[in-house]
């Protein structure tokens, strides 16, 4: 039985292309700045950003905590919508590393209004942490892939600049934004003072991510990098598959939201299963399987059993991610399966 892993954009594997890279990449030592590898990947991130810079990192979660320790001070406060990943899921890092406090904005799929962002900005006093970071994430994971648009990104960047914040955004799936919208990364990073993005997802690329942002920023997240162990040497063999990603993969995004479409269609026509349609933006599907009877624990296990692999997520909640690696035939057949299982 053919296994339809719907779990994450985490899961797909290297096309071709990017594992033939790897033999013909040029190396050197990265930490000395030395592999043209590496430094093409960089370059050409940065061009694609309209950035002086940019950096190859381990992962999303290093590039979003190198970024936080070049912004922060210990004991500055970073606002964030209070189910961000930088909050939920990043291990406490930013409290354990960065050694900041974080101010979470309750919002609706991972957004919030301008308003709602004055109200937590701190005013100085000497009681108070010093108001220091606004974080964004776009698209938003646990808003069901939500996305920001540029206006919506300028209006609360302006709010946090107008204060003195500086503005980081956790774009791991930023070209899901970009392309879900069809407005370029540049429409965005006009806006930020930097972002990290993933290779390792929706690109396909086996390891990596980039933090985007002026040469000074870049700097001193190389530095703060080199601080936890993320100086990686003969790192081209990462950078290669990366540079395929870049310039292969960003388009074919496409497909990954018209099957996540397809596949919400097909999950709500089952009875008891519910999906917002309009909360379908990218690639990440969010079914309420409360109808059911089923908890999201046993509807995984037994989905599991029958080759469809997807996350709960939450009470009553499953999640499905589109990539690389689903086409249309996969789509339907894991709606036929969750079919059949429902009516067992
Ligand atoms: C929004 C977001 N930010 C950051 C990360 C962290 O990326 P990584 O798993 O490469 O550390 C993820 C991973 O799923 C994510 O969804």
């Amino acid at each position: 039985m053919r296994r339809i892993d719907l779990r994450s954009d985490t899961f797909t594997l290297p096309t071709k292309e990017m594992m033939d890279s790897i033999p013909s990449a040029e190396l050197g030592d990265d930490v000395e700045g030395e592999d043209p590898t590496v430094n093409q990947l960089q370059a050409i991130a940065a061009e694609m950003f309209g950035t002086e810079a940019s950096l190859l990192v381990a992962s999303g979660t290093m590039g979003n905590l190198v970024s936080l320790m070049s912004h922060c001070q210990r004991g500055d406060e970073v606002l964030m919508e209070s189910e961000a990943h930088i909050y939920y899921y990043e291990l406490g890092g930013i409290s354990a590393l960065v050694g900041a406090i974080p101010s979470l904005i309750p919002g609706t799929r991972g957004k919030f209004s301008p308003e709602q962002l004055e109200e937590h900005i701190r005013i100085p006093d000497l009681h108070y942490p010093i108001s220091r970071l606004l974080c964004i994430e776009n698209t938003h994971n646990r808003g069901g892939g939500s996305v920001w648009t540029p206006a919506e990104v300028a209006a609360v960047a302006k709010v946090a600049h107008d204060h003195g914040l500086k503005v980081h955004c956790d774009g791991a799936r930023i070209f899901n934004a970009a392309v879900a919208l069809d407005v370029d990364v540049k429409d965005y990073m006009r806006h930020l003072d930097s972002l990290s993005f993933c290779l390792s997802k929706g690109l396909s690329c086996p390891v990596g991510s980039m933090v985007v942002g002026d040469a000074e920023f870049i700097e001193q997240a190389k530095r703060n990098r080199k601080m936890v162990g993320g100086g990686m040497r003969q790192a081209g063999i990462i950078a290669a598959p990366g540079i395929v990603g870049l310039q292969k993969m960003v388009g074919r995004l496409r497909d990954d939201h018209s099957n996540a479409k397809r596949l919400a269609s097909g999950l709500s026509s089952l009875t008891g299963v519910e999906v917002d349609m309009d909360a379908v933006e990218t690639n990440i599907v969010m079914a309420d399987i409360t109808g059911t009877g089923m908890s999201a624990e046993t509807c995984v296990n037994r989905l599991g059993k029958i080759g469809v692999q997807v996350f709960e997520f939450g009470i009553g909640r499953v999640r499905f991610v589109t990539h690389y690696g689903i086409d249309s035939v996969d789509v339907d057949e894991a709606v036929a399966r969750l079919n059949r299982l429902l009516r067992q």
